[in-house]
């Protein structure tokens, strides 16, 4: 562990670090190098390889993932600033041999062609319906507009993320089912 300065930071001043995380809900432990960044040492410490790195200079958006349940480009934060956070990173949204919803969504409207930058897009999808499961179209065009595509010209990945909430709003109420508000009662057209 390292010193720590009158703040209580971690000083560190060169050489390598400890750092203890948790990736995909499974705990772990690298030593690195003070300067690597969060994206290297998923890919080349950790061997999670569908952390993609398109440009390294935080424009594409390939390399997002999740922190404490935001988005985040991993080519832009070092690694040492991830000590201690929850990381989900594309190999950890499946559960078993069944897709997350929004990569359910995406492969049914056919999102992607390489699939490149498809771990950014679905992970920036994935973050957004955490925090607004009812996203409009203009909101989701918004949310994605910082992740490229060369392949697609992107209206696939859009139809592919508006799957995604119908499918995630069918999921949360299921045919029959009533829905939250008329469980309890309130009127869901005022
Ligand atoms: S590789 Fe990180 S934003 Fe492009
Ligand atoms: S599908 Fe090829 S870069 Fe997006």
């Amino acid at each position: 562990m390292s010193p720590q300065n009158e703040q209580g930071v971690r000083v560190v001043i060169g050489g390598t670090i400890d750092i203890e995380c948790t990736i995909n809900g499974e705990p772990v432990a690298v030593e690195t190098e003070v300067r690597r960044s969060l994206s290297d040492v998923i890919r080349h410490e950790v061997g999670l390889t569908g952390t993609h790195l398109g440009c390294e200079h935080g424009v594409c958006g390939a390399c997002t993932v999740l922190i404490d349940g935001k988005a985040v480009r991993s080519c832009l934060m070092l690694a040492a600033q991830a000590d201690g956070a929850d990381i989900t990173t594309i190999e950890g949204l499946a559960d078993g041999d069944e897709y997350h919803p929004v990569q359910q969504a995406m492969h049914d409207a056919m999102a992607f062609q390489c699939a490149f930058c498809s771990p950014g897009f679905i992970l920036t999808t994935v973050a957004l319906l955490d925090r607004k499961p009812d996203a409009t179209g203009d909101e989701i065009k918004q949310e994605l507009s910082g992740n490229l595509c060369r392949c697609t010209g992107y209206q696939s990945i859009l139809d592919g993320a508006a799957k995604a909430v119908e499918l995630m709003s069918e999921t949360a109420n299921p045919p029959g089912q009533p829905t939250a508000d008329q469980a309890s009662g309130e009127r869901s057209d005022v």
